[in-house]
């Protein structure tokens, strides 16, 4: 559902959207997309082939699943998730276990506590599907610890398997260049903000994005992660500069 914008809050943001997206050509492709292209691709074929994953896909398009930042968003970490664990070494089952964890990682992105939601959703739903018990727990248990910032509960559960590590990898991958050029925008149009309120937040957003920095965990995740990040605030900058010439800074 789309919030009430007026034509002129739409022209602004228009602006400063054309201003994000000129900064990201500037900025450039994360390092990854070049250097492990092999993985990704591979990682797409099996998305493309596989039974379970398109049968669990199919099921992000029904109404009573809310994935979050969207459908797009959900596909592309299952594709970075199973790239990572393809160039970790991870084996056959792993791979579709992070496509799947992918796709499911955000169903209960609209409740609180999201990531403990979404893990139990997942098991329901994949109690559906001929699979034995250890696949739907390690993809549950995934799902649980998928959040940044959540050291403690990380720790708790204990999880630091290549899996785990490699969804919220990918996960955290969005928060580079796609964040700035086409979630935050998506969000931003469910709601009426001004750009001014925008721009008051503006640094504490960026802070978020700069503390995620460190915290990637696999080591393709901690190879490439950094530069996903470095790419990403360098068009938030750009966007914060801008918003604050727009209100006289
Ligand atoms: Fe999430
Ligand atoms: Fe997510």
């Amino acid at each position: 559902m789309r919030g009430p914008r007026s034509d002129s809050m739409n022209r602004d943001f228009q602006r400063v959207m054309e201003a994000a997206f000129s900064a990201a050509k500037r900025v450039g492709e994360p390092q990854f997309f070049h250097e492990r292209h092999q993985e990704l691709r591979q990682a797409e074929e099996v998305f493309a082939r596989n039974e379970l994953v398109q049968r669990v896909f199919a099921l992000l398009g029904k109404e009573s699943l809310a994935v979050g930042h969207g459908i797009k968003h959900a596909q592309s970490v299952a594709l970075f998730a199973a790239a990572i664990v393809i160039c970790d070494d991870g084996n056959a089952d792993e791979v579709i276990m992070a496509l799947v964890a992918g796709l499911l990682h955000d169903i209960c992105r609209n409740q609180q506590d999201h990531a403990l939601l979404g893990a139990q959703r997942a098991r329901l739903l994949l109690a559906d599907f001929p699979l034995d018990v250890d696949f739907c727990e390690r993809v549950a248990n995934a799902i649980a610890v998928h959040e940044a910032f959540q050291e403690e509960r990380w720790a708790a559960i204990g999880d630091k398997s290549l899996l785990a590590n490699a969804l919220y990898d990918a996960d955290k991958f969005l928060w580079g260049p796609e964040n700035f050029t086409s979630t935050l925008w998506e969000m931003l149009a469910l709601r009426e903000i001004s750009l001014k309120k925008l721009h008051e937040n503006w640094e504490r957003g960026m802070a978020g994005v700069r503390r995620v920095r460190g915290s990637f965990r696999s080591l393709t995740g901690k190879a490439y992660g950094p530069d996903f990040i470095d790419r990403g605030l360098l068009i938030g900058e750009a966007i914060g500069h801008f918003l604050g010439a727009q209100s006289g800074e």
